[in-house]
Order: structure tokens, then sequence, then C-alpha cells
């Protein structure tokens, strides 16, 4: 299956959100990656529940709710009602991430897993048939704009291995300092989903950004 484009909402106008909603809405995009952060798991506070649910209705994109947040248990129904189709919680802040995972997919919705940069994937190994995505943090969430962190090529690469191995569908998503530079190697590496924020929305036209990155790789295989 071709990869997915996920543009990140953290680097939009928040002064003219449903502009920018409009626009990925009539773009190529396939996801749009909503990153809350509640100044506790992360330095850093950005938006919750208002913001999701003001935007759900403008678009049909799939919502991809990243949850930089402790405790991420306790908000899932209420991420699911106000419109998230996939909901990512940290390794990093849940003690029983094997029920989480169910927790979520109860819901209805997607459950995705994200991993900062120090954490090895081969922690989620004994529970990768109940995941649905994979956030693999290229950068140390927080923030948008940050520089890419090299290692996570190899930890796309060994996880690609492992749920190829075992036959399953979950899916690899990268996350932060994502642009054309390294877009390519990721998809190399087995990245399925591509996050990017400050290269769709600091690019001239947002619109073509998006469909040079979902454009990546194709002249290769013609
Ligand atoms: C970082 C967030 C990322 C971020 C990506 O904490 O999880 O989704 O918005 O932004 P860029 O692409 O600018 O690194
Ligand atoms: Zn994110």
């Amino acid at each position: 299956m071709k990869h997915l484009i996920a543009p990140s909402i953290l680097a939009a106008d928040f002064a003219n959100m449903g502009r920018d909603i409009t626009m990925l809405h009539n773009s190529n995009a396939d996801w749009i990656h909503v990153d809350v952060m509640d100044g506790r798991f992360v330095p850093n506070i950005s938006f919750g529940f208002p913001v999701l649910k003001a935007i759900k209705p403008l678009t049909d994109k799939i919502m991809d709710c990243h949850l930089m947040i402790e405790e991420p248990e306790k908000y899932v129904e209420e991420f699911a009602k106000q419109g998230a189709d996939v909901i990512t919680i940290h390794y990093e802040a849940s003690n029983h991430l094997h029920r989480a995972m169910q927790q979520i997919k109860a819901t209805g919705v997607m459950a995705g897993v994200a991993l900062n940069p120090h954490t090895p994937v081969s922690l989620l190994f004994d529970i990768l048939e109940e995941i649905d995505l994979v956030c693999l943090m290229s950068v140390n969430p927080g923030f948008g704009g940050q520089k890419f962190i090299y290692s996570t090529i190899n930890k796309t690469k060994e996880l690609r291995a492992e749920i190829d191995r075992r036959n399953l569908k979950t899916k690899i998503e990268i996350d932060g300092g994502v642009s054309l530079q390294n877009a390519e190697v990721l998809l190399q590496a087995g990245a399925d989903v591509l996050v990017a924020g400050s290269a769709v929305f600091k690019a001239d036209s947002p619109e073509q950004m998006i469909d040079r990155l979902k454009n990546v790789g194709e002249l290769k295989k013609i």
C-alpha cells in the first residue's frame, strides 16, 4: 500500500485553524495529526478536546490523535467521543499498555503506541499483536520544528522486520522532523505513515508539499 501523509496541525496557524483544516481537507493528505500536550508528560501545552471537536466537522479525514499526556487512559473515551479515529498513547506514560490497547479498541478506533527516541522497539514485541500503530518519535516530543534524530531509521527497520516476520498489519508512523530530506529513506526502512508539521505548514505551498511527500519514491517504481 502507498504510504500515508499526516500533516500535524501543531504547525498550523491557530488564529486561522478553520482555513488550515479546509486546506488539508482539499489536499492529498491522508490523515490529520493532532498533537495533544499536557505540560506534564512533555514540557509544553498545546490543545485538547475543544479543538478536536471544532475541527472534526470540517473534514472527513482521519483524526490521528497523538496524546503526549500523563494518565492517558483517563481520557481515551472522551477523545473517541470528540472524533478521534486513531488514539496513540506513549509507552512511557502507561503502566498497563496491553489493557490500554484493549480499552482504545473497545471505543472503535485504532490503538497506537508512541515511543520516545530512547525507548527500544523491542519493548513492544510482547504485545505487538495488540497494536494497530507504532509511532516512532524522531524528535523528543513537545515541540514542532526540531531536528530529525537519525537513529529512528534503524528502529524503523527493526520494527518492520518483526511486523513482517509475524505477518501483522501494524502500521509504522514516524513523527518529528520529517521532510523531503528524509522521507525516502524512512519509506525504504519500512515506514507507513509520515507525520509532517513544519515541512508542510512552513512551505510556500502546503498543498504542493503534501503532494511531494505523497509522491516520494514514485519515480523509482516506474
Ligand atoms: C512533536 C509532535 C510532532 C510535531 C511534528 O512533539 O508530536 O507531531 O508536531 O512537527 P515537525 O514536523 O515540525 O517536527
Ligand atoms: Zn505528534
